[in-house]
C-alpha cells in the first residue's frame, strides 16, 4: 500500500449512521467537499478525507490500510472479527463510543410462539446476516439449533417458511412489528464507534488522527 499523506476515513454511504456520522466531523470543524460519484468527500481544510461504502466493508477497509479509521457499528466490527480468517484479522481497536446509532441484535421470534427462554431455541432454524455473533451466543449456552445466513431481508424468513426465528438489529422496533416478530432476547448492544488500527500510523496521519481523536472527546463532552 502506497503511503498516504491525507488521514481517511470509511464511513457507511447510506444508514442509520451516515448523517450522525457526517454531523459528528463538522461539529469537529471539519468540512468536505462530494466527489460527483458520492463515493469520496474530499476535506476542505485539514487533510481528512471520507470514503463513502457498505457498512460491512468498513472493518476490512481498515484492515486492509486502504483506510486508516472507520465509523460503524459494534455490530459489524464485533461479526467482522468473528467470522474473518485469522491471515487477514488485522487487530482493529475501539479507539472511541460514538452514542449515537444505537440498537441492538436481538433474537424475534413470531407473535404467536411461545418463548420462555434460550432452550426453547433448540432445533429450530435462525436466520440472521449476523452468523458469527449468533454462532458464538448460542454456542456459550450449549444450544443446538440452526443457523441461515441471509445478507438482508432476514424479516421475511419465518413468512417465507425458511426460518423459524432471526436475529437482526432492533432499533425503534418497527420492523419486527411490520412482520409480525416480537423481541425475545437481546444478543448484542451496539452504537457506532471511531474504529482504527491499534497503532497509530507513524507519519502525520498519526497526528492527524490525534487531532480528530481530541476534538471528538470535545463535542462529545459538550453533547453529554
Ligand atoms: C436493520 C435491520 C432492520 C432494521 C431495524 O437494518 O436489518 O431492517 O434495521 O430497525 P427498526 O427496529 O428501527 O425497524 P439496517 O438498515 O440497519 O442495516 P442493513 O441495511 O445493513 O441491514
Ligand atoms: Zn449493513
Ligand atoms: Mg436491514
Amino acid at each position: 500500500m502506497r503511503p498516504r499523506d491525507r488521514l481517511r476515513i470509511a464511513m457507511q454511504k447510506s444508514g442509520r449512521l451516515t448523517e450522525p456520522a457526517q454531523d459528528l466531523l463538522t461539529r469537529c470543524g471539519f468540512t468536505f467537499r462530494q466527489s460527483r460519484d458520492k463515493l469520496f468527500c474530499f476535506g476542505e481544510g485539514e487533510p481528512v478525507d471520507l470514503l463513502l461504502v457498505r457498512d460491512d466493508d468498513i472493518p476490512g477497509l481498515i484492515a486492509q490500510g486502504v483506510c486508516d479509521l472507520g465509523i460503524v457499528g459494534r455490530n459489524v466490527l464485533n461479526e467482522y472479527e468473528l467470522t474473518t480468517g485469522r491471515d487477514d484479522a488485522v487487530a482493529l481497536a475501539e479507539w472511541r463510543g460514538l452514542g449515537f446509532g444505537r440498537c441492538r441484535l436481538s433474537l424475534a421470534v413470531p407473535q404467536e410462539l411461545d418463548y420462555a427462554g434460550v432452550a426453547d431455541l433448540a432445533g429450530k432454524r435462525i436466520a440472521t446476516s449476523y452468523p458469527g455473533l449468533l454462532g458464538r451466543w448460542l454456542r456459550e449456552r450449549g444450544i443446538d439449533a440452526g443457523v441461515v445466513t441471509l445478507a438482508g431481508s432476514v424479516e421475511i424468513a419465518p413468512r417465507l417458511g425458511t426460518a423459524d426465528a432471526i436475529c437482526d438489529l432492533v432499533q425503534s422496533g418497527g420492523t419486527l412489528l411490520a412482520n409480525q416478530l416480537r423481541e425475545a432476547d437481546v444478543v448484542l448492544e451496539s452504537e457506532a464507534l471511531l474504529v482504527g488500527p491499534r497503532t497509530l500510523p507513524a507519519d502525520e496521519r498519526g497526528d492527524l488522527v490525534e487531532l480528530l481523536l481530541k476534538r471528538i472527546d470535545g463535542v462529545i463532552q459538550v453533547r453529554e
